[in-house]
């Protein structure tokens, strides 16, 4: 069987401007999708989308503001004419013991990864209920969210936040014909697992790259993840062989954790 599993469907994809979303767009793009990068980082979002065609679109997004997810989907619904899928990719991620710990930061990360991803969520659900075709919104957890790490309470807990919103947001949006699911990624190399290697280097005094080769020596698969190892779960989860799966989240972690 040779076929589209996407053809005709147009999808919001928040922070693709690199990494995960990234390939969640192209990949969608292959898969039939119109898509839609909304990120905060709006020239890294154009090039991506001008790299990734005709069927892509780049557009200015801050979740953490609410006039700007509202606008974000609005010109998503004017530019493409509808929004059927919507993945809360958009993040942040840091490190520190928790003495150490800084209100600041812990106001940001819950204001992109836990209030960003319900209030777009929200958003793009208002415009799904009112266009009655129902949708798919697919939340990227991490395994994070599975348990807690010394050095990781704030992101960490912010996961675990986003596996519980996918089950009150999946459980309440159903009626509407609206899958909310997620996706529980492990260790998945880039730009933002250069990020958390350095933030390790700091604190656990080892030399750059070190983190990164000693995870990947724990991963059950035998490495690091890479962005495409998730794709397949975003084109299921967006499609209508997901149609019955309603508020789950889903491991793609090469075995990591097991639940
Ligand atoms: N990489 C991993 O190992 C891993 C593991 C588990 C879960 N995840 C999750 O997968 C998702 C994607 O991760 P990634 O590795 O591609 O991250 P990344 O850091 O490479 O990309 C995040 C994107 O979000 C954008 N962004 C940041 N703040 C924003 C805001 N306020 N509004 C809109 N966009 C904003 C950034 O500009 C960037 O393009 C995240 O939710 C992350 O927590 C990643």
């Amino acid at each position: 069987m040779n076929y589209k599993r996407l053809e005709g469907r147009v999808a919001l994809i928040t922070g693709a401007a690199r990494g995960i979303g990234r390939s969640f767009a192209e990949r969608y793009i292959a898969e039939g999708a119109k898509v839609v990068i909304g990120d905060v980082n709006i020239e890294r979002a154009e090039e991506t989308a001008k790299e990734l065609g005709e069927n892509c679109i780049a557009l200015s997004l801050d979740v953490t503001k609410q006039d700007s997810i509202d606008t974000c989907v609005t010109e998503s619904i004017a530019r493409m004419g509808k929004i059927d899928i919507l993945i809360n990719n958009a993040a942040l991620f840091s490190a520190a013991p928790t003495v150490e710990i800084e209100r600041k930061d812990f106001d940001k990360l819950y204001a992109v990864n836990v209030a960003g991803s319900l209030f777009t969520a929200q958003a793009v659900a208002k415009h799904m209920i009112e266009r009655g075709e129902g949708g798919k919104i697919i939340n990227m957890a991490s395994q994070a969210g599975r348990r807690g790490e010394p050095l990781v309470a704030v992101y960490c807990s912010t996961k675990a936040a986003i596996i519980s919103l996918t089950q009150s947001l999946g459980l309440d949006l159903i009626k509407h014909g609206i899958n909310v699911n997620a996706i529980s990624p492990g260790v998945v190399d880039g730009e933002h697992w250069d990020i958390v290697d350095a933030f390790f280097a700091k604190y656990e005094n080892l030399q750059p790259g070190e983190k990164k080769k000693q995870v990947a020596k724990g991963v059950p698969h035998g490495r690091m993840g890479v962005a495409e190892d998730l794709t397949g779960m975003a084109v299921f989860l967006a499609s209508s062989d997901a149609d019955y799966i309603v508020a789950q989240t889903y491991n793609v972690d090469g075995g990591q954790w097991m639940s």
